[in-house]
Formats: C-alpha cells, structure tokens, sequence
C-alpha cells in the first residue's frame, strides 16, 4: 500500500527532478577571528595551531575554539518553540508549556548574535525550531541573516517538517537559503497522521516538489530528507525512503530515534544503525560507503546508479562528538554546546543589561549601536566594544567546558534534558 503511494508520488516528482545542481557560492569576506583571552576552561598548555583561514590568514576564534581544538563554525539558532506538529518522538504527548514571549529572543537580537558569531568566524547558520516557517517574521528574519554573507557567512539553512515551507520558499532563497534538511518519516499519508498526530502530508509533498522545481531552474538548495526510524513503527518504510533517491537527487537520512524529556524513548523502539544497514543491504547488496565532509554528522552511502544518497544519523550507536563544530542558540536565548548536555548559559540576560533587562526591539537595536559594534575588531580581530568583549567571554568559558562526548544510550535515557521542541532539531 505504502509502496504503490510511493510510485505513484514519485512519478509527479519525476517531472520535477533534474541532475542541474548549480551550487551558489558566497565570496568569504572576513573569517575566523583570534582573541587573547582563554577564559577557565583549563585549555591544554600545548596546543596544536589552529586552522587557519585562506583568505585573511587570521587564526579561527579562541572564543569558539574548545579544549580539545574543535573549531565552532556552525551555529543553530531556534527560532521559535511552536509547531503546527506533533511528532511522535519529539512532543511529550500533553505538548510542552511554552516561555512567555518576553523570554524570547527577538528578531534584531537573533541578528544581533548571529553578527556577533559571524565575526568570530561562524561561517554556517541553521534555523530551527519548534518549526521555523512557523515564525511570522521568518522571511525577513533571513533576510537579515542572508546579509552576513558579506562578512563571512557562507550557508544559510532551515530545518523544517515543509508544512508551510513552500509558501515562503521563493523568497527564502532570496534571502540566501542555501540548505534544507526537511522532516519526513513516513511516505503513507495516514501513517503520516499517526505519526504526527496532525495532516499535512500533502502540503510536505508539495514543498519538496518547490524545492526541486527551483534547484531545475538553478536555486542549487541542498536537500536532505531527516527520517526518524522508530521500531514497529515507520521501519517497515526504509526500503520506500531509499527508492526515493533512486531519480531524485536528494539525500535521505535515517536517523536513530534519540531519548529527550517526555518522548517515552526506550531501547527496544530504537533501530539502530546496523539495523537499518542490514535492511538495506539485503535489498541492495551494492551498496557502497563514501567519503564524509569533516564535519559531517551522518555516514554516507550510495547505490550505484542511484541519482540521490542515503545518510545515517547514529547519535546513539556511534557518536560523532569528536569532530563537532555546532553551538546552540534555543529560543530563549541560552548558549547550548551539546545537543546532549544539560548545562546552558543565558546570552539573552547578557543582551539586555544594556537596555535595561528589557527585549531589544529594533529602535534600540539602534539606539544602542548593537550591529556596528559587532564589526568594529581591532587589527588582532578581537572585538572593540566592551560589550563584545563581556558575551564573548562569557561564550567562550561555555565554549571550554564542552566535553569531549556526550554520554552513552544508557545513561542519555535518564539524564535531564529539555524536549527536542524546545533545543531545536
Ligand atoms: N530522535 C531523533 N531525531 C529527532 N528529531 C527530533 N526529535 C528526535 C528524536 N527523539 C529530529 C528529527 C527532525 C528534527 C527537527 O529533529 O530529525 O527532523
Ligand atoms: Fe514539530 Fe519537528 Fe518536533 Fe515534529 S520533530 S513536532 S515537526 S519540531
């Protein structure tokens, strides 16, 4: 059943589909930056030289640079903890209390921080959520962030359920969307519901079928498909997923179910990695491995003869902490180095000293000088204003307590961590 849906969706994405992908390229302008303060974190006395970037032979941030000499180029940013989903392995089933919206970073502070981290040599931002789409100002929000490009930004990409992405899309690429990583678990539209306890399947369909209608006519958006394997649940859907990328040049990824508050995960509904490769291989014994970008998060694979790729996400099985270049921005403003641990640090409080505790709407932004300050670097490209100065600090001491890995299935499961919705994908 869930096949012959599939045959019948893909022959319409057929007509969309097209080997043109003709990548964007951003000219990088400013990179990395150096500072001189180390912060607590107990640094190694010796350290290796760190990268340095081509264009400006400035050495990468310190700031962004932890103890174990993982260069931070690579920030997400959730922008909102609302979703108009409910996915089964993300929302504890009674929802999740929202932070009032004073809590939440506004729209000229995001831009703010996204400058700050851009000069320091972040050269990568992804929105996430809760759902992206979801915020009204998303649009302009990455228009704002799309202008950074001048100063070193060179992706700018969303992770999204596609619900209403494909309202947006043709001005999000506009703004300089250059990645999406859309979730899709299910290709039967009724195990949709059941897995999202909401209806949508439809208008998701209809975003990807706009993305690839764009990438034929040049946009050159990065697609990847995240997909959530859940045992007894969607893993029976592997095989389907994988046809997909047999015409279509897209990257689906399986991804192991991970614990986070309220998703009642336990070991026996999570297929892992070897699992899902066993499924695979028994269908296409051709499959073959292939090379991994630094810092990719997910291992490769391609069948030959296959237009598109297939990736694993194996968070639980075989971590990928060791080549990590993320930093996390949730929608309330807290700092987040792993994904996995629980100790996070308010950027947002730091902020807003200046204006009195108060959310900076766009007319402080510019009474207070925020955007220019965070481009005024001396001839060491460290920051001028003392307000740099302070957050970045207080990042970098964040910075340095991240640990080497995240803990391990068993004890993830018992740890405290916030719900997925609210760290953002
Ligand atoms: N396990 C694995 N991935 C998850 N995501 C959300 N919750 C989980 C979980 N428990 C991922 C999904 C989704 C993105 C927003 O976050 O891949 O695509
Ligand atoms: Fe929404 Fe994404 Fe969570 Fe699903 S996984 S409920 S789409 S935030």
């Amino acid at each position: 059943m869930a096949q012959q849906k599939f045959k019948k969706w893909t022959a319409c994405l057929r007509l969309f589909s097209s080997n043109i992908f003709i990548q964007r390229t951003f000219r990088v302008v400013e990179g990395g930056r150096r500072c001189l303060q180390t912060s607590s974190g107990a640094p190694p006395t010796s350290r290796p030289p760190r990268s340095v970037n081509e264009s400006t032979t400035k050495p990468f941030s310190d700031f962004l640079t932890d103890r174990f000499h993982r260069e931070h180029d690579y920030l997400r940013i959730s922008v909102t903890e609302r979703c108009n989903l409910r996915c089964l392995y993300c929302m504890p089933e009674e929802g999740i209390e929202l932070s009032p919206p004073p809590k939440l970073l506004t729209t000229p502070e995001i831009l703010y921080l996204s400058s700050l981290f851009v000069s320091q040599g972040v050269k990568k931002i992804r929105l996430t959520g809760g759902e992206p789409t979801v915020r009204k100002d998303i649009v302009s929000l990455m228009q704002g962030i799309g202008q950074l490009r001048k100063n070193g930004l060179r992706e700018l990409c969303l992770t999204t359920n596609g619900i209403s992405l494909h309202r947006k899309l043709d001005d999000m690429v506009q703004a300089g969307l250059t990645g999406v990583n859309l979730s899709l678990d299910t290709l039967d539209p009724f195990q949709f519901q059941i897995m999202t306890r909401r209806s949508g399947f439809e208008a998701v369909m209809k975003s990807i079928d706009r993305i690839l209608e764009m990438n034929r006519l040049g946009a050159g958006i990065k697609l990847k498909i995240n997909c959530v394997v859940m045992r007894g649940l969607n893993d029976h859907e592997i095989i389907p997923f994988v046809e997909m990328s047999r015409e279509l040049p897209i990257e689906i990824r399986f991804i192991e179910y991970m614990p986070f508050d309220g998703n009642k995960w336990n070991r026996e509904k999570m297929f892992s990695y070897q699992d899902m490769l066993t499924v695979i291989k028994r269908e296409y014994p051709g499959l073959v491995k292939t090379a991994d970008h630094e810092n990719d998060t997910s291992k490769t694979y391609k069948i030959p003869g296959f237009e598109g790729r297939i990736g694993f996400i194996t968070s639980m099985t075989h971590n990928f902490c060791g080549t990590c270049n993320r930093l996390r921005i949730t929608s309330d403003g807290n700092l987040k180095v792993c994904l996995f641990g629980n100790s996070e640090v308010s950027l947002r409080d730091i902020i807003r000293k200046e204006n009195h505790g108060l959310p900076i709407d766009n007319e402080a932004l510019q009474n207070l000088g925020f955007l220019e300050s965070t481009t005024r670097l001396d001839n060491n490209g460290e920051p001028v204003h003392e307000r740099e100065r302070e957050i970045l600090n207080i990042i970098g001491m964040a910075v340095k307590r991240k640990k080497a890995k995240h803990a391990g299935m068993d004890e993830l499961k018992n740890m405290k961590n916030r719900p997925m919705i609210l760290i953002g994908g």
